[in-house]
C-alpha cells in the first residue's frame, strides 16, 4: 500500500511518452514533471484503509530532497474515494514523535470521529474512526488538525483527498475516470531555502498568515498533465495554508464550474475566472475537444491587488497584454491515445433544496477580529502578534462556545472585523445566503463549508446539523487561515 506518487519526467526527445497523435502541441517545457496524482484508494470494502503518518523526502524540485510529512507517501496522501451509504474505516497510525489529529473536512461525520483537535493520536498510536457516509457526492479532504500546529503539519504534507460518489454522479455525464479525466489538483504555495528545505514559521506569519512563493501543484511546481482530447474535470482544492488565488486560464477560456464544497451545483455556471480561498473546493470542467493544451493559473490574489488595485476584470488584461505571462501552475497537454469523455455538458446536475425561511430557527453571531496582541508577544519578525479571535474570544480546549440542537435550521450571521477569512463549519454543508454583504453569486449557490468574508464586511449563510458532538467531542468552527486558526480565531460546539 506505500506507493509513491508517480513522478515520471518529460525527457526531451521522449514524444513517445505523449503517444502518436499529438499535434501542433509544442513540446512541453524541457525538464518539467508530469503531474503527480495520488495513488487512489477504494474506501467502499469496509475493511480499514491503513493511513501511516509519516516522515519523507520529497523533491519539489528536480535533484532536491526535501523533508517532508506524509500518509502512507512522502508527501501529501492517497485519493479515499468512498460512496453515500457506505461505512469508511480508516487506520491512521501515527509514526512521528509528535501528536497529530487528522480531520475529514467537509465530512458529515458525528464529532467523535471528526478529528478535531481532541482527537489527536500520540506518537506511536493508531487511531481508527469509523465513518458512515451519509452525505452526497462530494470533493472533500482530510487534514492535520493539530491543536496549535496544523499550520506547520499541512504545511509539511499532512493533507489528501476524499472522493464521494453517489447515484447522482454516477449518473450524470461528466468525467469520472480517475487520473486521466478526472484529475485532483491540490493547490498549494511553499517557501523553500537555499537547501530545498520548507521554510515555515508561526510566529514569523504576517497577518496574512504564512504565504508561500512557490505554487506547487499536488506537490510538483508547474507539473504538466497529458489528458484526452475532451471534457476534463478538474478537482481543485485549495490546500493552502492561507492563500486566495485567483483561477483561470492564461487563454482567458470559459469553462465550467460543476462543484462547490459539499458537492455538485444544480446546474454547470460558466466562469473565465473564479477566486478560490483555503480550505475551498471548486470542481470545473474544462473542453480540450480542441485538441491543444490548456495553462491553468493560479494567481496570488493579495499580489494582484498590490498591483491592479482590483481583482475585478484584471484577468482579461492579463492573458491578452501581460508581459510575461504569469507562469502556468498546470499545463494540461492532449494526447489523442487517451479515451475522451465528449458528451455534451448536462444542463442539470443535484437537487439543492433551500429550507423554506419558516424553517430557519435559530440566530447566531460570529465576530472575526485581529488586534494588536502588544509587544509581549512581539515575533522574531520583529512584528508583534495579532490576537485572533472569534466573538472576542481565542480557541481555548476547555470552552464550549455554541450549543445547538440536532437537526434545526439556523441562520449565522459572519463578519470580519479586520481582514479577509476564509470561515469554514465542522460536521456539515451549508448554503450562503448572503456572501460579502450581497446575494450570492450562481457558482456559490451550493453546498459549502467555507465562506469568505472580505475585510470589514460580512456573509450570511443556513446551517443544520444532522450527526451528535458531545462536550468531549466537539465540532470546530474557524477561519482556515491555518496561522489564524492555530493563533486561536477558532471555536467549539457541542449538537445534541
Ligand atoms: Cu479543514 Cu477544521 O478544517
Ligand atoms: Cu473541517
Ligand atoms: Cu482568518
Amino acid at each position: 500500500m506505500s506507493i509513491t506518487l508517480s513522478r515520471r519526467r518529460f525527457i526531451a526527445g521522449g514524444t513517445a511518452l505523449l503517444g502518436s497523435g499529438i499535434s501542433g502541441v509544442a513540446w512541453p517545457m524541457q525538464g518539467s514533471v508530469s503531474l503527480p496524482i495520488p495513488t487512489l484508494v477504494d474506501g467502499t470494502r469496509g475493511e480499514p484503509i491503513d493511513l501511516r503518518i509519516r516522515n519523507g523526502e520529497w523533491s519539489f524540485k528536480p535533484g532536491i530532497k526535501t523533508p517532508t510529512l506524509g500518509i502512507n507517501q512522502d508527501y501529501l496522501g492517497p485519493t479515499i474515494r468512498t460512496r453515500q451509504n457506505s461505512q469508511l474505516n480508516l487506520s491512521y497510525q501515527n509514526t512521528l514523535n509528535e501528536q497529530v489529529a487528522i480531520h475529514g473536512h467537509g465530512l458529515h461525520v458525528p464529532g467523535d470521529v471528526d478529528g478535531g483537535p481532541q482527537l489527536a493520536i500520540a506518537p506511536g498510536d493508531r487511531w481508527q474512526p469509523a465513518l458512515d457516509i451519509v452525505q452526497p457526492a462530494a470533493t472533500c479532504w482530510y487534514h492535520s488538525h493539530t491543536h496549535g500546529s496544523t499550520g506547520h503539519q499541512v504545511y509539511r504534507g499532512l493533507a489528501g483527498m476524499i472522493i464521494i460518489d453517489d447515484e447522482v454522479s454516477d449518473e450524470v455525464p461528466l468525467p469520472r475516470q480517475y487520473g486521466i479525466d478526472d484529475l485532483p489538483v491540490i493547490i498549494q504555495d511553499r517557501t523553500f531555502d537555499s537547501q530545498g528545505r520548507l521554510v515555515y514559521s508561526l510566529q514569523d506569519a504576517s497577518e496574512d498568515g504564512w504565504l508561500g512563493e512557490t505554487v506547487v501543484i499536488n506537490g510538483a511546481i508547474s507539473p504538466v498533465a497529458r489528458v484526452p482530447a475532451g471534457k476534463v474535470r478538474l478537482r481543485l482544492l485549495n490546500g493552502a495554508n492561507a492563500r486566495f488565488y485567483i483561477v483561470a486560464f492564461s487563454d482567458n477560456r470559459a469553462f465550467h464550474k460543476i462543484a462547490t464544497d459539499g458537492g455538485l451545483l444544480s446546474a454547470p455556471v460558466p466562469l473565465t475566472q473564479m477566486e478560490m480561498s483555503p480550505g475551498e473546493r471548486c470542481e470545473i470542467i474544462v473542453d480540450l475537444a480542441d485538441g491543444g493544451s490548456a495553462e491553468l493559473l493560479t494567481l496570488f490574489e493579495d499580489e494582484i491587488e498590490d498591483a491592479e488595485g482590483i481583482v475585478g476584470s484584471l484577468l482579461d488584461k492579463f492573458s491578452l497584454s501581460k508581459t510575461p505571462q504569469p507562469e502556468p501552475s498546470l499545463t494540461l497537454i492532449v494526447d489523442r491515445t487517451l479515451p475522451a469523455h465528449t458528451a455534451p455538458l448536462p444542463d442539470k446536475l443535484a437537487t439543492i433544496v433551500r429550507p423554506e425561511q419558516s424553517e430557519i430557527v435559530g440566530v447566531r453571531d460570529f465576530i472575526l477580529d485581529m488586534e494588536d496582541g502588544g509587544s509581549n508577544h512581539t515575533g522574531h519578525g520583529g512584528h508583534a502578534l495579532m490576537d485572533m479571535t472569534i466573538n472576542g474570544a481565542a480557541m481555548d480546549m476547555n470552552v464550549i462556545n455554541e450549543r445547538l440542537e440536532i437537526g434545526v435550521w439556523e441562520r449565522w450571521r459572519i463578519r470580519s472585523n479586520q481582514g479577509a477569512h476564509p470561515f469554514h463549519v465542522h460536521g456539515c454543508s451549508f448554503l450562503i445566503e448572503q456572501m460579502e454583504g450581497a446575494a450570492a453569486p450562481p457558482d456559490q449557490q451550493g453546498w459549502k463549508d467555507v465562506v469568505v468574508l472580505d475585510d470589514d464586511d460580512w456573509s450570511e449563510i443556513v446551517v443544520r446539523f444532522d450527526h451528535p458532538a458531545t462536550d468531549q467531542y466537539p465540532y470546530m468552527y474557524h477561519c482556515h487561515i491555518l496561522e489564524h486558526e492555530d493563533r486561536g480565531m477558532m471555536g467549539q460546539f457541542t449538537v445534541n
